[in-house]
């Protein structure tokens, strides 16, 4: 209920990586309870949603990319300009990827690439949009990981990624304090999604009992939204684990991840162009 009405007052939602997983969730579920959304996505394949009437615009864009971020920031801030006279902006940072493997495998290319999409496309979409977003008022949500809490032996550059992406919104959120934009950091842990296969990982190795759904990633958003939280770890099993690893001394943390993520099998990965 307080989700609903906190979604009443946005107009437009900007979000990355609406093709699949998490971000697909979030328009299919966030455009049946607020149908006079306008929604904006950027990812490389467009999304394809079954709810009647949504209104939905894709813009073609390789988050690798600065130059394409640079032209699709420009096209949006026109058409949010001329469509959008008034009414909340949220912006979601979602779309995002891992590898598994002790670094650089599978090959530097990807890591860099990864480096691109999982933390400069956020700072360079947030920077383009932020005088849109101040304008209007509206929130930022960043969607980081469980992964942020401690060094990731095996999955090195992607957590770092995050655990960066993690930092950035927090202090982005105190600098923002009062300005009429709200700043949240959301940390899903294991989520069934596309995310682990594009990896190169088995998701069978995650027993059920630990992952969630994208569905109820969606929620935890929502609720955290309503309430202006600027961070949220979703699920209590990740909100536990996630405090535990954050006591430890980070040395001791990333000798246990190491070893939990050993036990991941690669499943020979499949690269996400
Ligand atoms: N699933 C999990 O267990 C989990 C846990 C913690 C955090 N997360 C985070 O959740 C976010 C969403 O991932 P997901 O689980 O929903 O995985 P997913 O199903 O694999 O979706 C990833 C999304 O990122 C987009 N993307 C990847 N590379 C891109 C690029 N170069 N340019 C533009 N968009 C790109 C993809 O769109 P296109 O392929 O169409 O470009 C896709 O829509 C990611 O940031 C991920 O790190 C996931």
């Amino acid at each position: 209920m307080m989700s609903y009405q906190m979604l009443q007052s946005f107009r437009a939602v900007i979000l990355t990586g609406g093709s699949s997983g998490i971000g697909k969730s979030f328009i299919e579920h966030v455009g049946k309870l607020h149908p006079a959304l306008v929604f904006f996505n950027l990812s490389r394949r467009p999304p394809e949603i079954k709810v009647p009437g949504l209104i939905l615009r894709h813009f073609d864009c390789d988050l690798s990319n600065r130059a394409q971020i640079e032209a699709v920031c420009g096209e949006l801030v026109g058409e949010i300009d001329r469509e959008i006279p008034a009414g909340r902006i949220l912006l979601i940072n979602n779309s995002g990827f891992g590898t598994y493997g002790p670094f650089p495998e599978p090959n530097l290319a990807r890591q860099l690439e990864m480096l691109e999409v999982n933390l400069c496309a956020p700072v360079q979409l947030t920077a383009r949009l932020l005088p849109t977003l101040r304008a209007h008022g509206g929130a930022i949500v960043n969607i980081a990981s469980t992964s942020a809490f401690q060094p990731t032996g095996h999955m090195a550059t992607y957590g770092a990624s995050k655990a960066f992406l993690l930092h950035w919104s927090l202090a982005l959120s105190e600098e923002l304090r009062g300005s009429g934009v709200h700043v949240l950091a959301v940390c899903p842990g294991p989520t069934s999604t596309q995310f682990f296969r594009s990896a190169g990982l088995d998701r069978s190795v995650v027993p059920d009992s630990v992952g969630q759904t994208p569905e109820e990633v969606v929620e935890t958003t929502l609720h955290a939204l309503a309430r202006r939280r600027t961070m949220v770890v979703s699920g209590w099993k990740n909100k536990l684990l996630a405090a535990l690893s954050s006591r430890l001394p980070k040395p001791l943390a990333a000798r246990i991840a190491i070893r939990v993520i050993a036990h991941y099998r690669g499943t020979g990965g499949k690269t996400n162009a």
